[in-house]
This record gives C-alpha cells, structure tokens and sequence, in this order.
C-alpha cells in the first residue's frame, strides 16, 4: 500500500510520533512518504496514496497554520476537478 504520511510539528512532538508512523508502516512491509507540511500546496497529488496520516501538535485550539492553509488548498483542488464529490467525508 502507498501511505502519505503529514504532519506539522511546531516543537517537535507531533514529528516523534509521525516518524514512529513511518517505522510502523514501513514494518508493516509499505511504502510510505513522510512529509512535514511547510506551505499551503503540495506538487505531488494526495489522491495516488491508498492511505493518508495527518497529524499536527494543538495551537490556539486549532492544526498548525501551514496544515490548515494546505487543508484549503486542497479542498479548493479537488471541489473544482471533481475528483473528490461534493459531500464525501474529508
Ligand atoms: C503556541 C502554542 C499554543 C498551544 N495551544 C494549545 C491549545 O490550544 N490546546 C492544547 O491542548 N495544547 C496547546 N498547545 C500544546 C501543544 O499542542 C503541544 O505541546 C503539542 O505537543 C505541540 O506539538 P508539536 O511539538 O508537534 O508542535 C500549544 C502549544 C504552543 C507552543
């Protein structure tokens, strides 16, 4: 399985847990990218990954600033190609 592995970690907590993420599904016998959201687009597309893990330390109540923005990005992307049906659970 293809495993995209997100995160925004601000103090490093939140990358402790997504790199022990990696060692798990690479045990598991899967291919997996672990990529640390640092801006609000990504080149590669979310949709060629079987499997997606998000993660994000708490700031204000809310996911780091960079993850929210790429949320919003991608929500944009997708709401206009219709590869992802208005409706479907995000
Ligand atoms: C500026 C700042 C704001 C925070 N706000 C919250 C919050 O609103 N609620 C909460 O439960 N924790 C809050 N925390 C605690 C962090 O979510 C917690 O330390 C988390 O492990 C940080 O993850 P990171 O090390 O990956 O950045 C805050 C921490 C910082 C530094």
């Amino acid at each position: 399985m293809k495993v995209l592995n997100l995160y925004y970690s601000m103090t490093g907590n939140t990358e402790k847990v997504a790199k022990k993420i990696e060692e798990a599904v690479k045990e598991l016998g899967h291919e997996v990218d672990t990529i640390k959201v640092t801006k609000k687009d990504m080149e590669w597309d979310i949709l060629q990954y079987e499997f997606v893990f998000v993660g994000s330390g708490v700031y204000m109540w809310l996911p780091g600033k960079p993850l929210q923005e790429l949320y919003m990005t991608l929500l944009a992307k997708y709401h206009n190609t219709e590869d992802i049906k208005e409706g479907s659970q995000q």
